[in-house]
């Protein structure tokens, strides 16, 4: 079983270049399929997510060639609209957009349940009743099956500002007649650049990133080719991780105001955050932190995809912080950094974070995608040798994280498993 393993205690130094966002990746490779011709898709993350999906496509004859190890074309004009069961879709959330996307083009989809991170329950009854909405019929059951003899749109207002489900209602009504209105949409950087890549395709999308997007249904999409915005949860993982070693490094490739929620909390905590220009901010830790108060918001609220990692940085500042996640059940992790001698107390979905001297290294597993994350910078921080187990999860939605973190001067290989020595430096995946 491999494993990270990491020598804790060194500060972070150095500058560490963002990939593609996982999050906008998934709806745009999707997306791809809403036009017969060919697209091209560049700075896509190098994650597993973005491969399981890619497979998924593949399984459907859509033609899918890497120009290079972030540049994808995609043709799906021979595509086959069949029931897609694959195990790839049980092992992430969004191949729900699969949903979207073979029910705008086809109005025909069957797609199994999605999976992914399993914290608490993650239904999709928004997504399912803005398909209803639009006028497709359904059957959900071990399959979730959607017909509709036409799309015609709506408006739509969502129980929750839901980013999936503002995603998937978007991809289903580019060509449903008339115009469809979703109201309490979600507002995060992924839905705009999902919206940004329709309209390259020539879909009318309008007023992504705020409450109210408005779509109006055109006859053809044509082929285009799009750039995928950096990653703001990858940007934050590596600021935390800074600031948890109390080191000093540069996120470059970042768009700084998609991170301003994230910058604002660890200003407020007591790190230093300097925005170098919009696309670099610098991180410089301190041993003078203050506890603080957090509650996680959709955006441009705190990210509860940042939750996990804060909470490790949390755990060592002198004094009583608060985390209330308002989005997810989301707190495994919180068992495993009391293995290494953290003290936190979750009452309902509020943790009460007594802040210790220092963490101890340990052997801890990676719960989910971001718990994952946020043990890797445990471990980074803590005395001692910490070993993550499940790394799988991380290899979801980081892209060499290890390499990364080496080259800002971490102590941390993959371990195979097999007794092999450490990587050499930059040769880790
Ligand atoms: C997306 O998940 C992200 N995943 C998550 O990131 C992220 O945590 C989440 O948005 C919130 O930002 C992808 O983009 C693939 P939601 P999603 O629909 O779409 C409830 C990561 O680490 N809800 O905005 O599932 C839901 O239970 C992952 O990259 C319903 O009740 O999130 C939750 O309480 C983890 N019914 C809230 O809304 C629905 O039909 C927000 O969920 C849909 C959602």
């Amino acid at each position: 079983m491999e494993t990270i393993k990491i020598q804790g205690g060194i500060p972070l130094k150095g500058t560490v270049t963002i990939g593609g966002a996982k999050n906008s990746a998934l709806p745009i490779l999707a997306a791809a399929m809403l036009t017969e011709e060919p697209v091209v898709i560049e700075n896509v993350p190098n994650v597993a997510d973005c491969k399981t999906l890619i497979t998924i496509m593949r399984d459907l004859n859509v033609a899918i060639d890497y120009i290079d190890e972030h540049t994808v074309r995609i043709d799906s004009g021979h595509m086959q609209n069949v029931c897609v069961d694959s195990e790839g879709v049980s092992k992430m959330r969004a191949s729900y957009y699969l949903l979207g996307v073979l029910l705008g083009r086809f109005h025909e989809a069957c797609v199994a349940f999605p999976g992914g991170c399993n914290f608490g329950v993650r239904p999709i009854d928004i997504h399912l009743k803005g398909f209803r909405a639009l006028g497709a019929q359904m059957d959900v059951g071990a399959m979730i099956e959607l017909h509709a003899d036409h799309l015609k749109g709506r408006n739509i207002f969502l129980d929750f500002p839901s980013v999936g489900a503002t995603i998937n209602i978007m991809l289903a009504a580019v060509y449903a007649e008339g115009t469809t209105i979703i109201e309490n949409a979600a507002k995060e950087p992924h839905i705009v650049d999902t919206a940004n890549f329709l309209s390259s395709m020539g879909a009318d999308v309008k007023g992504a990133g705020t409450a109210t997007i408005r779509i109006r249904g055109v006859k053809k999409l044509h082929g285009t080719t799009y750039a995928i915005i950096p990653d703001q949860i990858e940007a934050g993982t590596y600021m935390v991780a800074a600031a948890a070693t109390r080191g000093d490094v540069t996120v470059t490739n970042v768009i700084s105001r998609h991170m301003d929620s994230v910058c604002a909390k660890l200003a407020e905590a007591g790190v230093g955050v300097e925005e170098l220009d919009e696309d670099a901010i610098r991180i410089i830790g301190t041993k003078d932190m203050r506890p603080t108060r957090i509650k996680t918001m959709p955006y441009p609220g705190f990210p509860t995809d940042m939750q996990p990692q804060t909470m490790v940085l949390l755990s060592m500042v002198r004094g009583t912080s608060m985390i209330n996640d308002t989005i997810f059940d989301r707190f495994r992790h919180v068992e495993q950094l009391t293995k290494m001698g953290a003290n936190i107390n979750v009452e309902g979905q509020i943790a009460i974070i007594e802040g210790v001297d220092h963490l101890e290294g340990c052997t801890v597993e990676a719960t989910d995608l971001r718990a994952g994350a946020a043990m890797v910078i445990a471990g980074l921080a803590a005395q001692g040798e910490t070993t993550v187990t499940n790394i799988k999860y991380i290899e979801r939605g980081y892209e060499s994280m290890v390499a990364k973190l080496q080259a800002l001067g971490a102590d941390i290989w993959k371990d195979t498993g097999t007794g092999s020595l450490k990587v050499i430096k930059g040769m880790a995946n």
